[in-house]
């Protein structure tokens, strides 16, 4: 038997802006804790080895953010808070249910377009 593949990735953006830009970003010194609280959850939870915590950088919701993106499923969690990532870890990692309420509005995340469909918009 292999090594089993991970269950889920938990993709979180890391991304700062210098103070004064304009763009939002997804930590400040409000939310920069929120990643290392993720880990540690999981870690209690002693799920770490099945649920693969990954730091990334910006992932175009800057608006919406704290942002965090679970795979698969492609469900991207909005205005994150370590209240909002208990509940993700207890209801979605754990037992399978998104929890919508805390889902990006559809707005900012709609279907996604095929490569082979954009490539054909794109006329090439
Ligand atoms: S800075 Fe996080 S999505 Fe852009």
């Amino acid at each position: 038997m292999g090594i089993p593949q991970p269950a889920y990735y938990i993709f979180k953006c890391e991304q700062s802006a210098p103070p004064g830009m304009p763009k939002p970003s997804c930590v400040t010194p409000q939310t920069q804790d929120l990643f290392q609280y993720l880990a540690t959850k999981l870690m209690q939870e002693g799920i770490m080895a099945t649920v693969q915590p990954i730091r990334t950088s910006c992932m175009n919701r800057c608006q919406s953010g704290p942002v965090m993106l679970v795979e698969p499923g492609h469900t991207m969690y909005a205005g994150l808070t370590k209240e909002k990532i208990d509940r993700i870890v207890s209801e979605h990692i754990m037992n399978g249910n998104v929890v919508e309420e805390y889902v990006i509005d559809s707005e900012m995340w709609d279907e996604p377009i095929s490569p082979a469909d954009m490539k054909a918009q794109m006329g090439r």
